[in-house]
């Protein structure tokens, strides 16, 4: 009886060193020290011993059964630390290590510009406006003291929307922002220092010209509002957004909206407007910039504002034309800011 229980704890512990995993530990314990297991059987055997035997081998059996349960005790605590190992070197990060970022984008450039420029003009007190880019025939012509059939609606060459027309004329993609004005003179009183950016339409494409494309418009209203509030504001404008050695200057010209009216020059950043230098690239030392002038009364009257009381100046330029006048800026070609190539994007 003893030498079988010695062999059975030989045999186990055998078995017990050669046991790689936890799946095949679990049963060969099971097999040995399990209820049905053979040590159990051992003892069963016992029973049928003379009483004095059956003491002292079972004294003997509860040694082994106590020397093979810390054999196997230590075995799986040896096979829990591995795992630990294998798991921590599996596992191992460097939570030093700088992360992956996300490849990051950016504001298109032309929405920079447009952030820019309403910010530019916040610093000075502007409010922006929302003016809808699809609007009545009355705002972008007929309020701007171009009835119905003027010849001078021909200039801007405008999509209207097929429909039915409303009290206020047909519907038409804003071939310019300047139906801000009168929208804005309608919902508020002087004084008005409004900033409106938005999408315009016009039938054209060409190196220079997009059929759509963004304007600015500003429009400032008070008592005693003169041409030099204006070209204050023109100076301010060139200098922030361009740099501080520019300049601007009026040019007489025609709109229906202003009288008087003008066309604004920019300083050419490269010759400083100076004459006397064979610039390659402005004409003369300016470059056009857009339309300004003083409000003209009937418009006023439009907006509900009476022209022996107030007066006004605005402008409107295009935003991309601006944009591209910006040194170093060097694009030559408008469409390049709509082609959604990344690589051309990336550059701003
Ligand atoms: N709306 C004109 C255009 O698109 C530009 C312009 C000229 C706007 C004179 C003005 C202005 O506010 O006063 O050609």
């Amino acid at each position: 009886m003893k030498s079988k229980i010695e062999q059975l704890k030989n045999d186990a512990l055998a078995l017990l060193e050669k046991v790689s995993d936890r799946e095949n530990l679990e049963a060969l314990k099971t097999d040995v020290l399990g209820r049905k297991g053979k040590l159990n059987e051992l003892m069963k055997e016992m029973m049928s011993l003379a009483d004095d035997e059956r003491k002292v081998i079972g004294q003997f059996a509860n040694e082994l059964k106590g020397s093979i349960e810390s054999a196997f005790g230590d075995k799986e605590r040896f096979m829990f630390e591995q795992e630990e190992l294998r798991r921590a070197e599996d596992e191992w990060i460097d939570v030093t290590a700088p992360g992956n970022f996300p490849d990051a984008g950016h504001l298109h450039p032309v929405t920079q510009t447009m952030v820019e420029i309403e910010e530019t003009f916040k610093k000075i007190g502007f409010t922006a406006a929302r003016i809808p880019e699809i609007d009545w025939d009355y705002y972008v012509f007929e309020s701007l003291n171009m009835p119905g059939d003027h010849p001078a609606r021909d200039d801007w060459e405008t999509f209207f929307v097929d429909g039915p027309e409303g009290p206020k004329g047909k519907l038409v993609l804003t071939p310019h922002t300047s139906n801000s004005q009168v929208r804005v003179m309608e919902n508020q009183k002087p004084p008005i220092r409004m900033i409106n950016i938005n999408r315009t339409y016009r039938r054209q494409s060409d190196t220079r010209h997009l059929s759509m494309f963004h304007q600015f418009e500003g429009l400032v209203v008070d008592r005693g509002i003169t041409i030099t509030h204006l070209k204050g504001v023109l100076d301010y404008f060139a200098k922030t957004y361009f740099g501080p050695n520019r300049t601007t200057r009026l040019r007489p010209h025609h709109f229906r909206f202003t009288e008087p009216s003008f066309e604004i020059d920019i300083s050419c950043g490269v010759c400083n407007a100076d004459p006397s230098v064979n610039c390659r690239l402005c004409k003369e030392g300016w470059m056009e910039l857009g339309g300004a002038g003083m409000v003209h009364p009937n418009v006023l009257k439009s907006g509900g504002l009476n022209p022996e009381e107030f007066s006004g100046f605005a402008f409107g330029w295009g935003v991309e034309r601006t944009m591209m006048m910006k040194e170093g800026m060097n694009i030559d070609d408008i469409r390049m800011l709509y082609k959604n190539d990344l690589r051309f994007v990336k550059q701003f």
